[in-house]
């Protein structure tokens, strides 16, 4: 359903500005899965493949106002929603001390 809203609003919005080109689009859909692309002559566009579990993969770029290229790569499935991108933010390193209690709770199960 997300994707569907997705590939509406897109095209809503290529809709809405006559200045903007559709270079390619595709949309199949099929009774075990669908995938769709659509890319833009202004550098945004959008790709996405998923199977009848519902097991999603896409991707989706633009260019900021910045003039910085923007793709964020992700997946979706029974884990969630996993985006990847090298804009994202990503968490501080795990300190040492953490990292070696985690080990030693794994090395040394409580018994029940
Ligand atoms: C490209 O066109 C789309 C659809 O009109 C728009 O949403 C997007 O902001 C545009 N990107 C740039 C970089 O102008």
């Amino acid at each position: 359903m997300f994707k569907i809203l997705l590939v509406c609003a897109l095209v809503a919005m290529v809709a809405a500005n006559e200045n903007i080109a559709v270079i390619e689009q595709v949309s199949d859909v099929q009774a075990d899965g669908f995938s769709n692309k659509l890319v833009l002559d202004n550098g945004s566009a959008s790709s996405a493949s998923g199977d009848v579990h519902g097991n999603i993969e896409g991707v989706f770029e633009w260019i900021s106002p910045e003039g910085e290229h923007v793709r964020v790569s992700y997946k979706a499935d029974e884990n969630g929603y996993q985006p990847q991108s090298d804009l994202l933010p990503t968490p501080p390193p795990v300190p040492e001390a953490i990292l070696k209690a985690l080990a030693y709770i794994q090395a040394h199960p409580s018994k029940e």
